[in-house]
């Protein structure tokens, strides 16, 4: 793991930040050679976030370099955080906080049942989450303040933990990709396709792209409410990691107004609702397969279809560089999900195991 960062080197005096080391990087970037064979475009790329450690990858895990680092430094012992049951960011944070020392505390609602939703809610449990179910959004977010209230020792991570530092975690990411570009590793990109859900994968790279000067530009594919996965809200979050990337540095340009002709947020791939499958998505989830890439229908196989639509509607010209993020972990849960009988979960979610509740869709 590497220990001192592409961020920190460039702004040494942002080291002031805490930081740990929680994923191995650089993550590998490489041509997506079947799928540029598919497409017909020549340089169609791939950044293997999903390599970005070995027990959970995928993008959560370069935020927590920043968010768990304030934790530790704030001495707090337990995090809060929140998602439907089978989040891929309360198994992140489960997995990743153990290392450190922290318990994870998952306030859940329901999602439509998969089979993917049972092996994350089955990983919560065998990497140590406390489980709560929780009967509305607002129900949860009362559960959460009352637990801050008389716990002093707990920490909330918002959703996605897409705050302004873990956005840092992904300006480092920008930062990173530009070295992999001076070790002549990949050319220069024009585009890079990243998911737009909870916001900070997306603006942390807008913002990081603007501070190295790189000509690339950023398509974020949104997946979740148009109305909160905007480019406003992404734009806002952005500036909001850039005021306090300048409260350690004040020599970091103030380039908030630069950002917005960076970026450019579409919702055309989004299916209507967060979580459903668009046939698109199978579909890219098929070619990338032929690259050896693991996606997924809810966020990577929609970025992946969006990119392949930009490239058939000619939206992108045949020279153009194009990467696309791949930011779902590929590691196999397989062993963990053997290992852990939905008996041992808290009674209240037997209901998602016992045939109580039917599975509606066919399972990526
Ligand atoms: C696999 C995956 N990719 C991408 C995203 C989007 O990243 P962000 O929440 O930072 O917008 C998420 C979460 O929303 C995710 O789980």
């Amino acid at each position: 793991m590497s220990e001192e960062i592409p961020l920190f080197r460039k702004y040494p005096k942002l080291r002031n930040i805490p930081w740990v080391s929680v994923i191995n990087s650089p993550t590998p970037i490489h041509k997506m050679e079947e799928t540029s064979k598919e497409l017909n475009h020549k340089e169609i790329w791939v950044k293997r976030d999903d390599l970005s450690h070995e027990i959970y990858g995928g993008n959560k895990p370069r935020k927590y370099e920043f968010v768990f680092a304030d934790i530790l430094k704030k001495n707090k012992k337990r995090i809060l955080t929140q998602g439907a049951i089978g989040t891929n960011h309360g198994l992140a944070t489960t997995v990743h906080a153990k290392k450190y020392g922290l318990k994870t505390h998952l306030f859940l609602v329901e999602q439509k049942l998969s089979q993917h939703v049972r092996e994350n809610l089955l990983c919560h449990h065998y990497f140590g989450a406390r489980l709560k179910l929780m009967k509305s959004n607002f129900r949860r977010k009362l559960a959460i303040k009352a637990r801050l209230l008389f716990d002093k020792k707990a920490y909330f991570v918002t959703t996605g933990a897409s705050s302004p530092l873990g956005t840092l975690g992904f300006v480092n990411a920008a930062f990173e990709i530009k070295e992999q570009i001076d070790d002549g590793i990949i050319p220069e990109p024009d585009k890079i396709f990243v998911t737009v859900g909870s916001l900070a994968t997306c603006a942390g790279l807008v913002l990081g792209l603007e501070l190295v000067e790189a000509k690339t530009k950023v398509i974020g594919i949104g997946v979740t409410d148009p109305t909160w996965s905007s480019k406003k809200n992404t734009l806002d979050l952005a500036a909001k990691a850039l005021a306090l990337m300048r409260t350690k540095d004040s020599s970091i340009p103030n380039v908030s107004n630069e950002l917005e002709k960076r970026l450019i947020v579409d919702h055309s791939y989004f299916g209507g609702k967060y979580g459903v499958p668009t046939k698109e998505a199978f579909e890219a989830i098929e070619i990338a397969h032929k690259d050896e890439l693991k996606l997924e229908y809810v966020y990577t196989g929609k970025t992946l279809s969006g990119l392949l639509d930009y490239i058939r509607q000619e939206k992108i010209s045949k020279d153009e560089i194009i990467v696309f993020w791949n930011s779902k972990s590929f590691a196999d849960l397989a062993p963990y999900v053997k290992k852990t009988k939905y008996k041992d979960l808290p009674k209240g979610f037997h209901k998602f195991f016992d045939g109580t509740i039917k599975m509606k869709e066919e399972d990526h």
